[in-house]
């Protein structure tokens, strides 16, 4: 299981303030509305159950998409691997103006999402025994997904730029596993769980010990257009698939945290062979991402809103969590100095506190255990540290040993209203 789904427990606690997600907020979501009509008839020509045909009215029509469009009724149909024509076309024109590769034979194949993509690719690249780089504070799916292909993580140094090239190399020369390494797994940009964002240097440099060790990147970049230090688009970080000139990086891209991650839906990018197997995989597992997600998100992107509206939704997501951001590094300047450190993250959706514990607390076993008790107690939700401690199989630890090797607290400030996140804040304070 993903350990953050084992949170959700503490949801039900009455008047509990979570920061523990990474929700996008429903008013990013660009959907006021969904309705569908029913036919009237059934298929002998019976009117159809009165509640039923009465159940909305329609705003999909049947042929919605004006290029290569989908009608309704392909939408409901079984499709192909790699998604929608009409939505691929999105996906391609998107890399196109973002992430070129430097090569030619690179192609898209549509996902249900970065977790359903990346647990493709550990599976075409990953067999068991196998180690997979990652940074050493891992977004808890990827870890799952790791260890399911009964992989082991191998987890390289990071530090506010992200994984260390120099740690990379050091971690590649220390293994001792029957096969070599082959693929580093991260996120360069809003890291889950701590908010890091690789500069141009730092992506250049990963890239380059890539191509000298010849490893493949997994790039898993859901918080993308989530950067706050640019103006624009435009001011965007290059990702690593626009250095790419040998076809050694997969690039996962989501509309999760963009439009709607109820859609479920998101593409891949790699060489063709690669997307060829995803294509495959997707043949005999998802089949293809959900036909009336395609078809909306087709509607929407190619037809209604077309390049311009696309890029106005994004700055205003963009906006949107860039004051949440600010107005959480207010509250924590004034109610957690001293308590913990942080570094304001330029991207992405989380605050990662390092914990100043008292030496008294820190010598006690289970100490962190206690911390977050002491939270709940307190009426407030954030993750410990421990859910993204990415150990390597060979080291087994007690949970309370796991725990208090990981003196952080990882909140999430996308979801909660501004009132909540401070009065959050202020629980935390008291609970430290
Ligand atoms: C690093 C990372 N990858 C993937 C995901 C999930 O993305 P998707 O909704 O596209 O499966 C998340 C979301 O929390 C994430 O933080």
């Amino acid at each position: 299981p993903s350990p953050l789904k084992s949170l959700t427990k503490y949801l039900k606690l009455p008047g509990l303030i979570s920061l523990g997600a990474g929700l996008p907020h429903p008013e990013t979501f660009p959907f006021a509305r969904l309705s569908v009509e029913t036919k009237e008839h059934d298929v002998t020509g019976r009117p159809m159950p009165a509640a039923t045909a009465q159940a909305t009215t329609s705003s999909l029509p049947s042929d919605f998409v004006s290029d290569a469009p989908p009608t309704l009724n392909t939408a409901l149909q079984y499709g192909v691997g790699r998604g929608l024509a009409s939505v691929r076309k999105f996906f391609v024109e998107e890399t196109r103006r973002l992430h070129l590769p430097r090569y030619a034979n690179w192609d898209v194949v549509a996902t249900c999402g970065n977790t359903d993509g990346f647990a493709k690719a550990v599976s075409l690249f990953c067999d068991p025994g196998d180690g997979l780089l990652v940074e050493e504070w891992c977004y808890p799916a990827a870890l799952e997904a790791i260890k399911q292909v009964a992989a082991s993580p191998c987890p390289v140094r990071m530090d506010d730029q992200g994984m260390v090239p120099e740690s990379l190399r050091q971690a590649v020369a220390a293994w001792t596993g029957a096969r070599p390494l082959r693929v580093i797994y991260l996120v360069p940009t809003g890291q889950n769980p701590t908010g890091a964002c690789m500069s141009l240097e730092r992506r250049q440099a990963i890239y380059d010990v890539a191509r000298e060790l010849d490893l493949i990147i997994i790039e898993d970049d859901p918080y993308y257009h989530l950067q706050y230090d640019g103006p624009s688009d435009a001011a965007l970080l290059p990702s690593l698939l626009s250095m790419d000139t040998d076809g050694r990086v997969i690039r996962l891209e989501s509309l999760s945290k963009i439009l709607a991650p109820g859609m479920r839906l998101g593409w891949l990018v790699a060489a063709k062979p690669i997307t060829d197997l995803v294509q495959y995989y997707n043949e005999i597992t998802t089949q293809q991402p959900s036909g009336w997600s395609q078809a909306i998100a087709a509607h929407l992107l190619l037809d209604s809103w077309g390049q311009a509206g696309w890029q106005r939704h994004l700055a205003s997501v963009r906006e949107n969590y860039r004051s949440k951001r600010d107005s959480l590094q207010t509250i924590c300047e004034r109610e957690l100095t001293g308590l913990c450190e942080w570094t304001l993250p330029s991207s992405g959706m989380f605050f990662w506190f390092r914990l100043n514990l008292p030496a008294s607390l820190k010598s006690q076993p289970g100490h962190m255990q206690r911390v977050f008790d002491r939270c709940i107690k307190h009426g407030v939700l954030l993750v410990p540290g421990s859910q993204f401690l990415a150990l390597p199989d060979s080291v087994a630890l007690s949970p309370d040993e796991k725990a208090d090797s990981a003196p952080y607290l990882r909140a999430g400030f996308s979801y909660e209203t501004a009132d909540k996140v401070e009065e959050a804040i202020l629980r935390l304070r008291k609970a430290l």
